[in-house]
């Protein structure tokens, strides 16, 4: 190791070739979590975690989701966290990749990559109050050692469970990798935890970057001279490596590096998503007040919608319900129309890559019309829908027809009726809602038995207005606007 690539000096990393024993443990990912914190505060001066031992849990490619929910979660990835470099592939000093014996490459058997593949730990974000959904959607996709927090979940897994996030969860807004971590007092230390990241492993130099900083509770005065001060840890980690330093690119940049900060802790992650993941690249007309998609994927999810279930979107707007209805339908993967910041990435596996997209193109199901319906009373808003429709490929699947929501007839016997209706932000228009929602209710009880009917609103008042009992009330989260999601199980002759 060059004088230059060793860590700093607050810094502890594994000598190369110092082999690391995977760490397992069978106590529970909260109680391990606890010591950590424990121990880390009993350090008198605070220093950047990314010197730690690096993240264990190694479980072999193509292993399936693991069924081992008591292990330990791993500390954070640290210095030149979930990468090795050629060099140093097959040592311990950054890695868990194990040194397997050399064979000539005539007498190499055709068997699959085993190597244990290194675990990270990430955090997705996503609309508040959609934790548990998306919880069990990374679950679902392989994810360790889940925690739910407010706005996102933390989870472990290899770099690949990473792009498999990305491609395929319809309710992460963005897929964070955790690169160091540590306890702070004043800028001058979380400059030093990002000075000593090894992010010229992660990315080259020519690649444009941008900082962004979310704090909560922190006791930072400037949130403007964090981010600043954390770009120059990033680009003198850079000078001091290759003398040369990444371009900051605030609107469009290539790597994005987020860190988050609270009252004493930083935490500094590489955003693999690029673009948030709810832009799909599908709708190509916003609509008026179009909700995001994967906070109308988390309704569906909520609301408990089977794709072979009727769906009707009676205030469809440009149809984002629609749209998520029918991908889902169809087993397409949201993220197959659009690219991410991982591929940017150096060291990234695009052998891996290639074939998770080529398996997700090969599972998705031929187009074919499909129980979704949408109306709206707005011709221009239908237009919307119709060109999304036909841009996303989905305009077969759903049927669209153009009618006011008082004159609408169930498509079915039974089904879930979803919307997001109007809220007054308008003078006249409170008063005009406040006229819509009994009728509303009068239409959902007159017509709908049999249906269940999940209606979002950012106004407390107006469902009221509905005269029907809600049988669940969810708080969720339309960007920064707090909303409820109302649910009406709605049943001839009672519910009033
Ligand atoms: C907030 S927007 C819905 C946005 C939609 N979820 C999307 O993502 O684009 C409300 C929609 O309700 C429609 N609308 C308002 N009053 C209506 C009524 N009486 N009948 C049917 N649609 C109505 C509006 O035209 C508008 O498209």
């Amino acid at each position: 190791m060059s004088d230059k690539s060793k860590p700093r000096g607050t810094l502890s990393v594994k000598k190369e070739g110092e082999q690391e024993k995977p760490r397992q443990s069978k106590r529970p990912a909260t109680s391990r979590r606890v010591n950590i914190e424990r121990d880390r505060s009993k350090k008198l001066a605070p220093k950047p975690e990314a010197g730690l031992p690096p993240p264990s849990l190694p479980r072999r490619a193509g292993e399936g989701p693991s069924s081992r929910r008591d292990a330990a979660p791993p500390p954070a990835s640290g210095e030149g966290a979930g990468f090795s470099s050629p060099a140093r592939r097959g040592r311990s000093g950054g890695g868990k990749e194990v040194r397997r014996p050399s064979t000539p490459a005539a007498q190499k058997p055709a068997k699959p990559d085993t190597r244990p593949q290194r675990i990270e730990q990430f955090f997705a974000t996503c609309p508040r109050g959609l934790e548990n959904v998306l919880a069990e959607e990374l679950l679902e996709l392989g994810a360790e050692n889940i925690e739910k927090t407010g706005g996102g979940v933390t989870f472990f897994g290899p770099m690949t469970l990473c792009y498999a996030a990305n491609l395929h969860s319809r309710l992460a807004t963005r897929i964070l990798l955790r690169v160091s971590a540590g306890k702070y007092q004043n800028e001058e230390d979380v400059y030093q935890g990002a000075l000593a990241v090894f992010w010229h492993k992660w990315f080259d130099v020519s690649r444009t970057i941008a900082v962004k900083v979310v704090a909560q509770d922190s006791q930072l005065k400037s949130l403007n001279f964090i981010t600043l001060r954390i770009k120059d840890g990033v680009c003198d980690r850079f000078r001091e490596e290759s003398g040369q330093r990444p371009s900051v690119q605030t609107l469009h940049p290539d790597i994005r590096i987020r860190a988050f900060l609270t009252r004493d802790r930083y935490t500094l992650y590489l955003d693999t998503s690029g673009e948030s993941l709810y832009k799909r690249g599908l709708r190509k007309q916003a609509g008026l007040a179009p909700i995001n998609e994967n906070l109308a994927a988390g309704i569906l999810k909520l609301s408990g919608w089977k794709p072979d279930e009727p769906l009707y979107d009676p205030m469809c707007g440009s149809g984002t319900f629609l749209m998520e209805a029918a991908q889902m339908a169809l087993n397409i993967a949201p993220g197959l129309g659009r690219d991410f910041a991982f591929e940017r990435m150096l060291r990234m596996d695009a052998k891996a890559w290639t074939r998770m997209k080529a398996e997700a193109e090969k599972a998705c199901q031929p187009l074919r019309p499909l129980p979704i319906y949408g109306s709206d009373v707005m011709g221009r808003s239908l237009r919307d829908a119709d060109s999304n429709l036909k841009a996303a490929g989905l305009r077969e699947a759903v049927t669209l027809s153009k009618a006011d929501i008082l004159d609408i007839e169930p498509p079915a016997e039974s089904g879930v009726l979803v919307m997001n209706p109007p809220y007054g932000v308008r003078l006249g228009e409170e008063e005009e809602l406040a006229a819509l929602y009994p009728k509303l209710g009068d239409v959902l009880k007159n017509r709908f038995a049999n249906w269940r009917a999940y209606i979002i609103s950012a106004d407390a008042n107006l469902p009221k207005l509905i005269h029907l009992a809600a049988s669940r009330k969810t708080p969720l989260f339309n960007g920064a606007l707090e909303c409820r999601l109302y649910e009406y199980k709605l049943v001839a002759g009672s519910n009033r």
